[in-house]
């Protein structure tokens, strides 16, 4: 049954999966360095990084060999930068007693620093094709709704009863696929409110077959918030007014004018992924501009830290939604939240607009 199971999940897989840099080849490096970057951004505001580092440092002993400014340096925007300092040491450790190369067991390649379990098994098991069952916030998700595991998932003996429905789980005969196969119908399908239509493991779901899909996973009772940055692209023509638009169809902002914006964070699902082109190429453009911090912005269900960048942006804007231009004075008029309050006082403070008086 697991078998007809497993085979449902990967033909799902080959027809759905999402056409990613880093699954075009085996090279462990690589694998090392998306999946790191994937522990802290979603994959369309890590790819940018991505290409930018493996540019730069497109081997194992480039990385071993570059100043820990420069690997920092190619973190920027991904946040966490003990992350790359540690991906730096990890790189030398392996130059130095592994001659530059990737352990092929969990032992070994554990004692890397930097490397993890997940990510150790997500090397092993991508790379190598060995069988290791990964395990993050997508693939508890799934597996506590297909095994119907009513225990609260992050405690820690939960994470280990994970682990072993994870291993049992595993298709022995393609791990890399199977794992990625695992965590793409997290990220796309299997979300917090999950779309079983389009899931593979639907007739095998035990929460499906019982009701409970949306009761499951069982976290704490007091819903933690979930911790996001949100990055505003301020773009500015040449009469100095801010670019805004509407879209119903986005995350935040639903009802209201906004400037184009991404957002970063952990293990976050599929709703919050930015589909709409235009932001993947703003993100592309600008992913040397100076990034300026406001402080925290709580609401009910998330804790928000709001960045933004100003950029002077005089092309036209190929726009299929609404838009409109404000002054920074009409700001919080136009893109009426306490979001755009923050940020113009903020410009106001720096003095940018002074600064930026040649726009
Ligand atoms: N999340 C982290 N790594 C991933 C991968 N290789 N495929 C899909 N989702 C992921």
């Amino acid at each position: 049954m697991i078998n007809q199971v497993q085979a449902n999940l990967l033909k799902w897989y080959d027809l759905n999966k999402r056409d990613l840099p880093f699954r075009k080849d085996k090279d462990p490096y690589k694998i090392w360095i998306s999946e790191v970057m994937l522990q802290q951004t979603r994959v369309i505001a890590m790819l940018g990084s991505y290409f930018e580092f493996l540019k730069e440092l497109p081997s194992l002993n480039s990385l071993a060999n570059a100043e820990e400014s420069r690997v920092v340096s190619l973190w920027k925007g991904l946040g966490y930068y003990s992350r790359a300092k540690n991906l730096r040491k990890g790189a030398i450790y392996l130059a130095t007693y592994h001659n530059s190369d990737f352990p092929r067991n969990l032992e070994d390649l554990l004692k890397v620093p930097g490397i993890g379990p997940y990510t150790a098994r997500a090397i092993l098991s991508i790379a190598y094709d060995l069988p290791f069952a990964v395990l993050d916030g997508n693939v508890k998700r799934v597996l506590s709704r297909l095994y119907y595991f009513e225990e609260n998932i992050n405690l820690p003996k939960s994470h280990k009863l994970l682990q072993n429905l994870a291993d049992s789980f595993l298709n022995k005969n393609a791990p890399g696929d199977h794992n990625q196969a695992v965590m793409e119908i997290g990220a796309l399908v299997c979300t917090p409110t999950p779309n079983c239509l389009a899931c593979p493991l639907s007739k095998s779901c035990k929460a499906k077959s019982l009701g409970g899909q949306d009761k499951l996973p069982f976290t704490t009772k007091e819903k933690k918030k979930i911790k996001i940055e949100m990055k505003f692209f301020l773009l500015f023509n040449a009469n100095k007014e801010i670019f805004l638009y509407s879209d119903s169809k986005r995350k935040f902002f639903k009802t209201i004018p906004a400037p184009p914006f991404i957002i970063i964070g952990e293990n976050l699902d599929e709703s919050y992924y930015e589909k709409n082109k235009i932001h993947i190429n703003l993100f592309k453009s600008f992913t040397n501009s100076p990034i300026y911090l406001v402080k925290k912005h709580s609401i009910t269900t998330h804790e928000i830290t709001i960045s933004y960048i100003i950029e002077y942006y005089n092309e036209l804007i190929p726009f299929e939604h609404p838009y409109l231009f404000s002054s920074l004075e009409n700001l919080e008029k136009n893109f009426p939240s306490s979001i755009a309050k923050k940020i113009s006082n903020d410009i106001h403070k720096k003095k940018f607009f002074n600064l930026k008086a040649e726009l």
